[in-house]
């Protein structure tokens, strides 16, 4: 196993020899949602995940066929999109997805670099390097497809010292609800169709020249009726992570089954937003009307004997059903939300992490339990 240089304490491993960190990438630049009304998107994320406004674009500053929304919450920016027109590419994607996660951009310092490398080694362009400029300087764009619809733009921002890019203006209403505590970006997770898994690792090794931080089968993630496989690629500075997902026979249809259903496809399943203090965000979260997912109460019931001493009391994370989970490097707290669009495919994590560097594999079962519950309200089962 060769590990990554730089990153002793992630357990990497390069499945492509020559798999490097070309690029390299700096982090989450911005996650763009294509959304049936980005207004009242907008309204949503701020009122209940306790974003900020940052900036808009629109009729009033020369887009033509979209309006955009930008929120930001500490280092997490959020763009929601809605078409203005009939017809083109953003309504094809709202038709068939519904409200969903199309950009994944990343911060680059040299976006005409990053298409060249990537499309070079194999990815599909989605949009060749462009210079926008306006009187704050400029900015370099380029873009590759992933899996589905989904893209990856790279942006290249060293240059410029507007509000977020050019085309847009601050966006500064008089409703300005309170941050929730979410910090970054800790994964965000892809659901893959059947046997599509590797090929997309492959993907993210060959094209970005990630590396595999762990992998599950499906005897790990598995319940009586439901399963799927999982591995995480990660950039060499471990900043950037991407679960992969695919569906795995059980008895009855697995999440990932019901999610590309709904979603037509493949796509972003989870948006995993880190926090300090998960207790005080969730307690935030749930009173400004975020739904989340309840696991049973008898999951407490041993709990402290499978993961060891905390530092939290154990009673209010039972009361907000908060998940934790160990492993060689410490743990992790963590919960999910319900879908939020009523198609039941893209929903949130918040977890804080003490030290672990995994994603919850010992609350996977009593995780998938709780899915299922909905999934038979839903009669998707
Ligand atoms: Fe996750």
């Amino acid at each position: 196993m060769n590990t990554v240089k730089d990153n002793s304490s992630l357990q990497l491993e390069k499945i492509f020899p020559d798999a490097e960190d070309f690029l390299p990438l700096n982090g989450t630049d911005y996650v763009e949602l294509y959304v049936g009304n980005a207004k009242q998107a907008a309204h949503y994320y701020k009122t209940a995940f306790g974003f900020q406004d940052l900036a808009y674009g629109g009729l009033e500053t020369g887009l033509k066929d979209r309006a955009s929304y930008v929120l930001q919450q500490d280092k997490i920016r959020l763009v929601l999109t809605t078409p203005l027109e009939k017809g083109g590419p953003i309504n094809e994607h709202l038709a068939k997805h519904g409200d969903g996660v199309k950009v994944v951009a990343l911060w680059v310092d040299d976006a005409t670099k990053s298409w060249e490398e990537t499309t070079k080694r194999g990815a599909k362009s989605f949009m060749e390097p462009v210079r926008d400029e306006d009187e704050n300087g400029y900015v370099v764009r380029s873009g590759i497809h992933t899996y589905g619809d989904t893209v990856h733009i790279f942006v290249e921002r060293s240059n410029y010292n507007g509000i977020f890019l050019p085309g847009y203006k601050p966006l500064n209403s008089e409703y300005q609800p309170s941050t929730t505590g979410l910090k970054y970006i800790d994964h965000m997770v892809g659901n893959v169709g059947w046997n599509e898994m590797n090929k997309w690792i492959e993907f993210y090794a060959k094209v970005m020249g990630f590396a595999q931080l762990v992998s599950f089968d499906d005897k790990d993630i598995s319940t009586e009726y439901t399963a799927l496989m999982s591995k995480v690629m990660t950039n060499g500075n471990g900043r950037i992570k991407f679960p992969i997902n695919e569906p795995a026979e059980g008895k009855k249809k697995s999440q990932v089954e019901e999610y590309l259903d709904f979603y037509n496809g493949a796509g972003v399943q989870h948006i995993a937003v880190a926090t300090d203090d998960i207790v005080k965000t969730v307690v935030e979260m749930k009173s400004r009307g975020v739904e989340f997912l309840h696991v049973p109460s008898n999951y407490y019931d041993d709990i402290l004997e499978r993961v060891g001493e905390i530092e939290e009391d154990l009673a209010p994370l039972k009361e907000l059903g908060i998940l934790i989970d160990r492993d060689d490097e410490g743990y992790l707290l963590q919960l999910f939300t319900k879908p939020v669009s009523d198609r039941p495919t893209l929903f949130f994590e918040i977890i804080q992490r003490k030290g672990a560097k995994s994603f919850g594999k010992g609350n996977f079962k009593a995780l998938f339990e709780a899915i299922e519950r909905e999934q038979e309200l839903r009669g998707t089962l």
